[in-house]
């Protein structure tokens, strides 16, 4: 999968996936990620890249021509003959909130742009011409969307195949399939200040282990995101459970 990344700070998104899973990722030639400064496509001896707001007000705004010209860039640097151009992602606040599913779905894809945002914002002409789809990380304001784009570089890269080993890969699936929160895990020593292990992890009897994290993800999914149940996929044996 190839992501190119439009920023004022390109270098921040490209640093932030240089490591653990997202720069294994990219050293296996899984994902390539681009960057594209707005500023080296704007004109004038400033390069001039924002301007006031219309109608007043605090902040300032990024232009659309460096911003349409870096997008066009790196459409035509990503091009392949046939191919659609790559979906074009701005990060803002305002967008739809991101989630597994979107990270699913962006993942499958074989290029994307993420567009990133400073300042006020972005001149909504540009957006309304050239970005697909507007996504948010949350519900706060972020000074820029680098941290977003990289959020989405790092979810989207684990989830290329060959990006995980077996192990990572197993862990993926169980939390993706039922949508439930993760059981606690312990590792050595069994006995420490902090306290003792659950001793059924120490039995060895698989099924009795299976259980116990079963019921732990659905009380933790319970107690901590019960707005996760409505979506999760529950067993009859999980909704009995969840009745005690
Ligand atoms: N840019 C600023 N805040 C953001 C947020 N919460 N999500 C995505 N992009 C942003």
């Amino acid at each position: 999968m190839r992501i190119d990344v439009i920023s004022l700070f390109p270098e921040f998104v490209d640093q932030c996936a240089g490591f653990g899973v997202v720069g294994r990722a990219r050293e296996r030639g899984l994902l390539s990620l681009h960057g594209w400064n707005p500023r080296d496509h704007a004109e004038g001896n400033y390069r001039r890249v924002d301007d006031r707001p219309f109608g007043g007000g605090p902040g300032m705004v990024m232009m659309i021509e460096p911003l349409r010209a870096a997008i066009r860039a790196a459409q035509a640097a990503g091009h392949v003959d046939d191919r659609p151009p790559a979906r074009v992602v701005y990060m803002s606040p305002q967008g739809r909130p991101l989630d597994q599913a979107k990270v699913r779905e962006l993942a499958a894809l074989d290029r994307l742009v993420l567009l990133c945002g400073r300042y006020e914002g972005v001149d909504e002409r540009l957006i309304r011409a050239e970005v697909d789809e507007e996504i948010s990380i949350g519900d706060y304001v972020l000074s820029g969307g680098e941290l977003a784009a990289a959020v989405v570089v790092d979810a989207v890269a684990r989830l290329q195949d060959g990006a995980l080993n077996d192990a990572e890969s197993a862990i993926q699936d169980s939390f993706e399939a039922d949508g439930l929160l993760d059981c606690p895990h312990y590792t050595r020593p069994v006995e420490h200040e902090l306290g003792t292990v659950p001793a059924v992890l120490m039995s060895g009897n698989h099924a009795e282990i299976a259980r116990w994290r079963r019921m732990q993800a659905l009380g933790r999914t319970w107690a901590r995101r019960p707005d996760l149940l409505d979506e999760a996929a529950l067993s009859p044996a999980d909704r009995r459970l969840l009745d005690e």
